[in-house]
């Protein structure tokens, strides 16, 4: 039976590459600005951090259940990225409502047997100029392991996809060598063999993970 999955940020790079890998599910998307998803899918135009309770009733309204959360959506805050010790704290919090609460208010609503958050290497190491998003995912990933101690029947798993050619990374690093970044879609292709085969809690590398048949 086809998984019920809703999936932030799915208008352009990840989600929207994870959105067109997972087709074949039953899908619920999410950005603030209009855009279309796959045959069959819910989308819906909110802001992860406004309308939770809304994204999780249209979606149960529509598939009567959410098996599996991927909260992918994601702000850097201001660009060019203030290093921390400049940033101005409410920028901060907007980044922090976005990053961390928004995820985790998602997975209390939705119950979801299987929650991913997407996080990111600046979540683990420290980068000048990455503090603002980088504490987010700091939580994010902390968020994930205590979600995971309390409900070990449920799967909840920090996924660090790696760089990759999207409008986020142009926006942070506008200088960037694309040759260096990977095609999301190619991400989106690992990332859900691994989750619709051998999920489990804890924190996943995407670049560790074996290229998986669908
Ligand atoms: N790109 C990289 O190199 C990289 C590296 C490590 C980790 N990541 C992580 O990977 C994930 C995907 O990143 P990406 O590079 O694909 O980003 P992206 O290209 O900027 O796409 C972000 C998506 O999130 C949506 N979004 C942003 N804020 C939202 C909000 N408040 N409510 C609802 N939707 C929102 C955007 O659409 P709207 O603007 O229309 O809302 C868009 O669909 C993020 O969690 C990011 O932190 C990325």
């Amino acid at each position: 039976m086809a998984n019920v999955i809703l999936i932030t940020g799915a208008s352009r790079g990840l989600g929207r590459a994870l959105a067109e890998q997972l087709h074949d599910q039953q899908l619920a998307l999410v950005a603030r600005h209009p855009f279309e998803g796959p045959a069959g899918s819910l989308v819906l135009t909110a802001d992860v951090g406004l309308e939770a309770e809304r994204i999780v009733q249209e979606t149960l309204r529509r598939f009567g259940r959410i098996d599996i959360l991927i909260n992918n959506a994601s702000t850097l805050g201001a660009t060019p990225m203030p290093e921390l010790q400049n940033a101005d704290w409410r920028d901060v919090a907007q980044v922090v409502h976005t990053n961390v609460l928004a995820p985790l208010h998602l997975a209390q609503l939705s119950r979801a047997r299987i929650v991913v958050n997407i996080s990111s290497d600046a979540g683990v190491e420290a980068y000048p100029g990455w503090g603002v998003y980088g504490l987010s995912k700091a939580a994010l990933e902390h968020q994930t392991r205590t979600l995971a101690a309390e409900n070990p029947e449920r799967i909840f798993v920090a996924v660090d996809p790696g760089d990759m050619n999207t409008q986020m990374h142009r926006e942070a690093v506008p200088d960037a060598d694309l040759e260096q970044l990977q095609d999301p879609k190619v991400v989106a292709a690992r990332l859900a063999g691994w989750l619709l085969h051998a999920p489990q809690s804890g924190r996943i590398r995407v670049s560790e993970l074996v290229e998986s048949a669908r």
